[in-house]
């Protein structure tokens, strides 16, 4: 072998070094990384001792420093809720706002009621460099009313785009007690920067906060239903839930009809089970519904006809037509279109287990047809089609559908603010109907009224129900 060959030889065998040197290390720092991220997140943290955590997370994600990272957020870093230093507020998610008359970025938020922190927004403007595209205002913080006696409660923060800025990229809102040269350490993409009035989707269900949840076979109805009604899309807001119920959000998460938005509210602030602080301490209403749903409206505005605001367990029929399609079309001939529409809510108790009257028997589902669902956990809406007599929580506890772009505030039943007003729609043209324990104590059977409007969709929600559970693998193939 010559020199030359000599030196050839030597230096293919130090590129194949070097190669290797760095491919293990890029290897081993990824792996160091991966772990670090994906570590276990601490939960049932207060604010009094949140913080370290919090700013040990900016240390492992500093995935929007300044201006220089443009774009969307990471899959599955939706709805970080970042704290905002000196206070007690977490941003959850921005939105640029259209329909004022002076452009505003809206970041929805979550505040310690009784802090009235003043706040410092950041706006990074078209292009990368920070010194020449950040701009700052002052934001206006507006506090929604319904925070049902907690002391958190859900905020937006408005921060005015000033006429420097023509494209509001990313924003940060820092405490305006802080040093103003002090740069907040991490931004949120600014959504909905297009307006648009075709929309990808007719319905799309806000589902809030999923905390623990096992109920699988009227999560997987529930999904097949909302299909046979017209409905596309179906934002599921999770904290936490059994491996069968993770196995159907991939599922439907794969096919494009469930979005599932990982919600974290529990490891920043002490949230509650319930609706009232007498009912269940805690911090925030209901696992942080409400945030949850106002994120939903925004997140879908310029994506979808209408959205529907309301829970797994709850269904809207519509009566005398089969579709929601079909259904709207009714109301707004009478209403006009882009409305709020209200759903009275009649409670179907999973505790009694009757057969229809023996007049309706021809509905009944007959031997054959019945499903085989034994192994799968939760209630089978099917078996449950008697519902409470009728009090004033059919009208306490409505649900709306809705033109997201009609809202600026929504609570749980109905809206806070909006740009149109709700209206009732008859129960002859169609009702919501709630699987769920019963509201009302000493209920018999005698005082139940039947109502058997989910029998016209069985045959086909049998059968959609069995090819989810099958194609999932919930259930073998061969049954
Ligand atoms: C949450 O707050 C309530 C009321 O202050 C308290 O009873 C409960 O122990 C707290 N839970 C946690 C995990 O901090
Ligand atoms: C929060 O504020 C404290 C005191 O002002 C400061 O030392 C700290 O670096 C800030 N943290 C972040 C993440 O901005
Ligand atoms: C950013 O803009 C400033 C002011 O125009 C300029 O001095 C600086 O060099 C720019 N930085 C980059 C990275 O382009
Ligand atoms: C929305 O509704 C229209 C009119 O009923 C229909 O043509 C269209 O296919 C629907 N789009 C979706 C995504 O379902």
């Amino acid at each position: 072998m010559d020199v030359r060959g000599h030196q050839q030889q030597q230096l293919k065998l130090r590129s194949v070094k070097r190669w290797t040197f760095w491919s293990l290390s890029i290897a081993i720092i990824s792996l160091v990384l991966l772990l670090y991220n994906n570590r276990p997140a601490k939960s049932n943290q207060t604010w009094s001792n949140y913080k370290p955590a919090s700013q040990a997370q900016f240390k492992a994600k500093p995935r929007k420093t300044a201006c220089g990272a443009v774009g969307q957020d990471p899959p599955g870093e939706k709805a970080p809720l970042l704290p905002v230093n000196g206070t007690h507020t977490l941003l959850l998610s921005a939105y640029l706002e259209h329909r004022t008359e002076n452009q505003e970025v809206r970041v929805i938020a979550v505040v310690l009621g009784s802090e009235a922190a003043a706040y410092r927004c950041h706006l990074c403007c078209e292009g990368h460099n920070i010194s020449t595209s950040l701009h700052i205002s002052e934001g206006h913080v507006n506090i929604h009313k319904d925070y049902f006696g907690f002391q958190y409660g859900t905020a937006d923060i408005m921060c005015p785009v000033p006429s420097g800025c023509k494209t509001p990229s990313h924003v940060s809102v820092t405490s305006a007690a802080e040093d103003p040269d002090v740069g907040p350490p991490v931004f949120l993409a600014v959504l909905n920067q297009r307006t648009s009035d075709s929309f990808p989707h007719n319905f799309t269900v806000c589902i809030s906060t999923m905390f623990d949840f096992t109920n699988v076979l009227q999560l997987v109805q529930s999904m097949e239903m909302l299909q046979l009604l017209g409905v596309s899309r179906v934002v599921i807001y999770k904290t936490s839930c059994d491996a069968d119920t993770q196995r159907l959000l991939d599922y439907y998460t794969d096919k494009g009809f469930i979005e599932v938005i990982p919600w974290s509210m529990s490891d920043h602030l002490n949230v509650s089970k319930s609706w009232r602080p007498e009912k269940a301490p805690g911090d925030l209403h209901y696992y942080g519904q409400i945030p949850a749903l106002n994120d939903c409206v925004y997140r879908y505005m310029y994506q979808s006809r209408y959205v529907a605001l309301h829970d797994v367990d709850e269904l809207i029929l519509p009566q005398s037509v089969d579709r929601w399609n079909d259904l709207m079309p009714l109301l707004e001939q009478k209403n006009g279109a882009d409305k709020c529409y209200m759903f009275e809510n009649y409670i179907f108790p999973p505790t009694f287990k009757l057969p229809p009257p023996v007049s309706e028997t021809h509905h009944y589902l007959q031997d054959k047809e019945k499903p085989t669902w034994q192994g799968i956990s939760g209630v089978n809406i099917l078996d449950h089609l008697y519902h409470e007599p009728n009090t004033r929580v059919v009208r306490d506890n409505f649900k709306i559908i809705v033109s997201p772009r009609a809202v600026i505030e929504t609570s749980v039943h109905g809206l806070l603010s909006s740009y149109a007003s709700c209206v009732w729609v008859d129960n002859s043209l169609a009702r919501m109907y709630h699987t769920r324990a019963p509201s009302q104590t000493g209920l018999t059977p005698d005082k139940l009224i039947y109502d058997g409007r989910l029998l016209g969709y069985s045959a086909r929600l049998i059968q959609a129900v069995n090819t989810v559970l099958k194609d999932a693998g919930l259930i073998q193939k061969d049954i």
